[in-house]
């Protein structure tokens, strides 16, 4: 059997599971899922690995909300011999008959397969030379290798889409903190930044003098990333904000309740991690939108109830309805990143 690895947070194998189910329904092609509690993965068989390669192909991966990657499994490596690993690795690639254009070395984010990080970084040069030697590599290919070690001397092993995958091993992207900005969560910001936009768009869409509305600002990790790109932010919260930020002379603290704000002018884009209830949330960014309060939103969706899934799904079920009742055409997409916990962020476009 073949099939497909995705990579999740660990604690959220059901979410992602469940999302499978929908996304790919493997039962309807004699396959079926497993999802262990903690892996930080899921994997799904499909009898033959044509089936698994086009599920990958058909299914889009910016729809995929608690899935960080994933690849199409086409071989399994175990008990590699510790002097001797590249060799077997590129072999058990070469299996996918599929030339690569680059590799991934990866682990499922978990405590015990942390310490296998350095022999990942190790390895990746000599599989790469001996893929080469023995055919297993293009330039031009738009397919990329994946390794996924499961122990020392143990991989999965596979291919994935390079415009239909992550673009970072496992999914983590590796953010630096920023010294200067006020809060951890501003690597939120910054990953769904990098999650939702390509290049060419966080420069349009992002210029300086654009204006933004930040709800649930304090103390501003998500207003320093607007600030540094010279936006100027309106910063929606009672709490107190960073001094530093406030200097900047683009920043305007407005002690208020988020749920009644309103702007003065419409404006780029709003932003939102209020902790509250998720529909909540929803209905607020949806309202904003429908009423042409703001072209673009990000918004963190918290999730400490047991149907995580199931309220994602209504709460972004909730945000197209309020849109397209408005007469308007948006697109929204949702993602578990890295830096999210027990949450998740969305973005809404006009379409
Ligand atoms: C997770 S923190 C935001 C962190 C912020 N994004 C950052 O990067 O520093 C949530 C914030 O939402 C604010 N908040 C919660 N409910 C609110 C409401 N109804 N109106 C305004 N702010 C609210 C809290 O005061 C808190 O500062």
């Amino acid at each position: 059997m073949s099939g497909i690895v995705l990579y999740c947070r660990p604690g959220f194998e059901g979410e992602c599971a469940s999302e499978a189910a929908s996304q790919l329904s493997p039962e309807s092609a004699g396959g079926h899922i497993r999802a262990i509690p903690g892996a930080a993965q899921v994997q799904l068989f499909y009898p033959e690995m044509p089936q698994a390669r086009h599920a990958h192909e058909q299914s889009w991966w910016g729809g995929w909300i608690f899935a960080r990657q994933w690849f199409v499994q086409t071989d399994t490596v175990s008990g590699l011999a510790v002097d001797d690993r590249a060799m077997p690795l590129a072999r058990a690639l070469a299996t996918a008959q599929q030339r690569v254009s680059s590799l991934f070395f990866e682990t499922p984010d978990r405590e015990d397969t942390k310490v296998l990080a350095p022999l990942c970084r190790a390895l990746e040069k000599p599989v790469v030379s001996e893929l080469k030697k023995i055919g297993g590599w293009d330039e031009q290919s738009l397919w990329r290798g994946h390794v996924c070690m499961t122990g020392s001397t143990d991989a999965l092993v596979g291919i994935s889409r390079v415009d239909n995958s992550a673009s970072w091993p496992g999914g983590i992207p590796r953010l630096k903190f920023p010294r200067e900005a006020p809060s951890r969560s501003t690597l939120k910001l910054e990953e769904a930044l990098m999650t939702f936009l390509t290049e060419r768009e966080r420069k349009n869409l992002l210029q300086p003098g654009m204006r933004a509305v930040d709800l649930g600002a304090a103390p501003g990790g998500w207003t320093w990333q607007l600030v540094r790109r010279h936006i100027h932010v309106i910063a929606v919260d009672n709490g107190a904000m960073d001094a530093k930020l406030l200097d900047s002379g683009l920043v305007e603290h407005v002690r208020a309740d988020g749920f009644r704000f309103q702007p003065d002018a419409p404006v780029d884009w709003l932003v939102c991690d209020m902790v509250e209830q998720p529909i909540r949330i929803a209905r607020l960014v949806a309202q904003w939108f429908a009423q042409g309060w703001c072209r673009r939103a990000i918004f963190n969706l918290k999730l400490p109830m047991k149907k995580r899934y199931a309220e994602v799904q209504r709460c972004l079920g909730e945000v197209e309805n309020a849109v397209s009742a408005a007469g308007k055409r948006a697109r929204v997409r949702c993602k578990q990143l890295y830096h999210d916990r027990e949450e998740v962020t969305a973005y809404l476009e006009p379409q």
